[in-house]
């Protein structure tokens, strides 16, 4: 699993390791559509069956072209700029380099995933507070990647903080509102919890 390594370092603080955890392989199938596979998992809560003709798609053309599920990013495809992150199985992964034929029985979570209701998710609206952004392409990995940090540790550290905002390339805003919207969403997160 091609997990989002800088963030996966902060992440990991408390946790086993969760490599070679997630992956099992993909059943083998001939279907009329001519598919070789079919690999089953859930995107956003809702089960999601997809049939594959090859074996080397990746998670993130499948969630844009298939799922129409734009929202998460293809940038640099070699799993360098995380703007492709999304959470699966609790954990921050590139997409870009994650095969959509070993996510069978995974639990994936998009950007698309996070409103309830209509109400921002409490890290999307933080970066609207901050307006910790400008030209947007960075930003659902940022906000993917600040998700799965504070599920994991509702109180992080400056250090896991800057961590996790380092594992996403931003090339326009700059990460001094980045970094002001990782700690409004603590803030936020907070008022949540306690209703
Ligand atoms: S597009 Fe996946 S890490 Fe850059
Ligand atoms: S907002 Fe443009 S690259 Fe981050």
């Amino acid at each position: 699993m091609p997990y989002n390594l800088p963030l996966l370092r902060a992440f990991e603080r408390t946790s086993s390791t969760p490599l070679n955890a997630l992956s099992q392989p993909a059943l083998s199938y001939e279907g009329e559509d001519g598919a070789r596979m079919v690999v089953k998992f859930r995107v956003n809560g809702d089960p999601v069956e997809i049939h594959l003709k090859s074996g080397d798609r990746l998670l993130v053309d499948v969630l844009r072209e298939d799922l129409q599920l734009t929202g998460t990013k293809h940038g640099c495809g070699i799993g360098a700029c995380g703007t492709c992150t999304v959470i699966v199985d609790g954990y921050p992964v590139a997409s870009c380099l994650q095969l959509a034929a070993m996510c069978e029985g995974a639990d994936i979570r998009t950007i698309e995933g996070l409103a309830e209701s209509g109400a921002l998710h409490p890290v999307q609206q933080a970066f609207v507070n901050r307006s910790a952004l400008q030209c947007g392409i960075c930003i659902p990995g940022h906000v993917m990647a600040a998700c799965a940090l504070l599920e994991k540790h509702p109180d992080p550290t400056e250090e896991e903080i800057r961590a996790s905002a380092d594992s996403v390339y931003c090339r326009c805003t700059g990460y001094v509102r980045i970094l002001e919207a990782y700690r409004e969403a603590i803030a936020l997160a907070r008022k949540a919890a306690k209703g």
